[in-house]
């Protein structure tokens, strides 16, 4: 019986350790125990145009520099780019795969950085992935920061921003048309929300999209009422890529630039995304910013 009873003791205490351990070894696993990993991952659409790295580099080398000590990556939600550049070697990760990269790697705390203009379809999608990998619990923390425009405050800062594109050339009565994406997303009002408020600034000044309103028969015919003759033609879009070069400064006959001009408006345009200049780079950044305030 005594033999019985401390068969009985050994086995618990085994048990006991067995407990201990795994109990460790799990939560190890689970990241309570892990040391605190910060990285951020920057997700634009993506440009098929070797021309928009340049906004891509630019914001990159501001990430970099506003945070040295956490690493970046990148990811794009473009799955038709992310094809289009495999086929030339260019291998681009999707957020999903950027993320399970992320995981692997040990990181802790995450912030994702939405590149977008506006909180729409590919934002969104965006939302989801993030979302599947907080259920997930790899990470003890991972936000997704906000596109361009999402407070009033960004709202201004952009205004400012798009009236700094503008060409020291461009005199008074010549109109400013600004090309945005557009999308079939609730989320279009932004662009005409935003030319309120330019306007409100300089009323020649108008902000289209190539797939939402206002399109461009709409602006045509307000340059018409106003009896606009000259045009200044700009991307309002991270990267100057396919969009800007061939729906908005093409030769072809469905351009902006064909059309106005058809319409006996003289165009000038400029092929410059947004993530080129400072002023925009820096609203993004102050939203990555807020997201990293966070982790501390
Ligand atoms: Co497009």
């Amino acid at each position: 019986m005594k033999h019985v009873l401390r068969r009985w003791i050994v086995g618990m205490l085994a048990l006991g350790l067995v407990l201990a351990f795994g109990s460790s070894s799990f939560a190890h696993q689970h990241g309570t125990h892990k040391e605190k990993k910060v990285g951020i991952l920057l997700v634009a659409f993506g440009s098929s145009e070797a021309s928009a790295q340049v906004s891509f580099e630019n914001i990159d080398r501001k990430a970099k520099a506003a945070w040295p000590d956490v690493p970046v990556y990148w990811a794009y939600t473009s799955r038709i780019i992310r094809h289009k550049l495999a086929g030339q070697g260019k291998t681009l990760d999707s957020p999903a795969v950027a993320l399970a990269h992320m995981a692997d790697q040990q990181f802790t705390h995450v912030a994702v950085q939405s590149l977008h203009t506006i909180a729409g379809a590919e934002y969104h999608d965006l939302r989801r992935v993030v979302g599947a990998f907080k259920s997930m619990g790899y990470f003890q923390s991972i936000i997704l920061g906000y596109p361009l425009l999402a407070t009033q405050a960004d709202m201004e800062k952009t205004v400012d921003a798009l009236f700094d594109m503008i060409p020291a050339d461009r005199k008074k009565e010549e109109a400013v048309v600004f090309m945005g994406h557009g999308t079939h997303h609730p989320s279009n009002a932004f662009y005409a929300a935003l030319m309120f408020q330019a306007q409100r600034r300089d009323p020649h000044v108008f902000i289209g999209g190539v797939e939402g309103y206002p399109e461009i028969a709409d602006i045509q015919s307000w340059l018409a009422e106003k009896k606009v003759k000259t045009a200044w033609l700009l991307p309002f879009m991270s990267v100057a890529g396919d969009h800007a070069k061939n729906d908005m400064a093409g030769d072809e006959a469905d351009s902006w630039k064909s059309i106005l001009s058809e319409a006996g408006i003289h165009c000038h345009t400029v092929l410059k995304g947004t993530a080129e200049y400072d002023g925009f780079v820096d609203i993004w950044l102050s939203h990555l910013e807020d997201v990293l305030n966070h982790f501390h």
